[in-house]
């Protein structure tokens, strides 16, 4: 694609803030410290986790970038940068997460194949730019669409990065074409991150994201849409990202018997102990009376496909008891799941001011609304791939040393 092209190997990576922990250095996986994900609604740029399988593509000439349309419509078409930013521009706040957070966590139990994440491959941002809603509408193919004349039903986004597992190919992903053209969906073809035109590592100049569903889908760096009739046959749709159950293993693998993973399933994670006694943030060292320490309990909880977050639980006995944690987004808004002045797509933030004893087990799980809940353990929802390890997080705490 003229204006924008990737490169085979990695001597062009961009700048990285140093406080990111790196789980891979080529392709660049790296997430932040727990901490830092609570520190702020909106994640910054520089702390958000950063997922490649290959060399970040790099922009010769912005004037010469554009998308092309073709696939299963009447009137294929290219989009300039400028046509795309000239249409009207939404601004969605949305959680991307990949659906390799907490991974590690899980191959402690059996070990699984992939990169190894804690619990920061997340993130909350502004997303900005055109919906593809109204892109799609611009080449002929109305809003709610579920079917092209021609038989298009899904929707096929195409990068330039160079992956191995696509034997050098580009990485590539679709969505139906039924979220695709639904402006509800708030599926956007976006050029901003908070505000800020987007960085190299998160897509620059363009790229998919589709909010609600695992981060895979998002495709950065776009160079093309296709309009097809079946899903996307690439190796991250049909050979990875898939749910298996704890049964299968590499020796009786059917990849074609599951589909592609989309929507994620409910997740919270404990990520910060401020000690409420002490005078350095987040050292929990002082002790008070009868050896109970009072300290403020913080996270995140976060579902796929617009459901909100309707309770957060957290025991600080292993489990025997649950209090209720406070969720937030928005200063001065309260949070009320499905409420009209929330932000659907994006995670609320927690927490609870309690006193916990000197040595114990704290532990957070999320209801969403429709009352799904996390899985007690990861032993149940083990798989492969290590994907989706949404069970009960515990965090191990002992005055004066946690886990965190
Ligand atoms: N798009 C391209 N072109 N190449 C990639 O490697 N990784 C995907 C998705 N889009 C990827 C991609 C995965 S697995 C995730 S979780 C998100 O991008 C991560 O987005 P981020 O790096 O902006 O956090």
């Amino acid at each position: 694609m003229p204006g924008l092209s990737g490169p085979s190997d990695y001597s062009q990576e961009p700048y990285r803030h140093p406080c990111l922990h790196i789980n891979a250095k080529e392709p660049f996986n790296a997430e932040p410290p727990r901490s830092a994900l609570v520190s702020s609604y909106v994640t910054p740029v520089e702390l958000f986790f950063k997922r490649n399988h290959g060399p970040i593509p790099l922009v010769d000439d912005i004037e010469r970038y554009c998308v092309d349309i073709s696939g299963l419509i009447e009137t294929p078409k290219k989009l300039y940068f400028r046509d795309i930013r000239m249409l009207p521009k939404y601004n969605v706040t949305a959680t991307l997460q990949c659906a390799g957070n907490r991974r590690t966590a899980m191959s402690i139990t059996r070990k699984v194949k992939g990169v190894g994440w804690d619990v920061s491959a997340i993130g909350n941002a502004v997303w900005g730019g055109a919906k593809l809603a109204d892109i799609l509408e611009l080449i002929g193919v109305p809003k709610l669409t579920s079917c092209t004349q021609s038989g298009g039903k899904h929707i096929e986004f195409v990068s330039v990065d160079k992956c191995e597992e696509e034997n050098g190919g580009p990485y590539k992903a679709s969505i139906p074409l039924s979220q695709a053209t639904n402006p509800e969906a708030d599926v956007l073809l976006a050029y901003e991150m908070n505000g800020e035109p987007l960085n190299r590592d998160h897509g620059y100049p363009l790229r998919v994201i589709v909010p609600g569903v695992i981060g895979a889908r998002s495709v950065k760096w776009l160079d093309s849409i296709n309009i097809i009739a079946e899903e996307c046959q690439g190796f991250f749709m049909q050979k990875d990202y898939k749910m298996f159950p704890p049964s299968v293993d590499w020796g009786n693998i059917n990849w074609n018997t599951r589909k592609p993973q989309m929507d994620f399933p409910v997740q919270s994670v404990i990520c910060f102990l401020e000690d409420m006694q002490s005078i350095k943030p987040g050292k929990v060292r002082s002790l008070c009376i009868h050896g109970f320490i009072k300290v403020r309990i913080s996270g995140y909880a976060v579902s796929g496909g617009g459901r909100g977050i309707e309770r957060v639980d957290v025991s600080i006995d292993g489990g025997k008891t649950w209090m209720e944690a406070t969720r937030f987004q928005k200063t001065g808004i309260p949070y009320i799941a499905g409420g009209i002045s929330n932000d659907k797509w994006a995670w609320v933030l927690f927490e609870l001011t309690v006193d916990i004893p000197q040595s114990t087990e704290i532990i957070a799980k999320a209801v969403d609304s429709a009352a799904n809940v996390q899985p007690e353990k990861v032993q149940d929802i083990w798989n492969l791939r290590g994907i989706l390890n949404t069970s009960w997080h515990r965090v191990h705490v002992r005055i004066g040393h946690s886990n965190m």
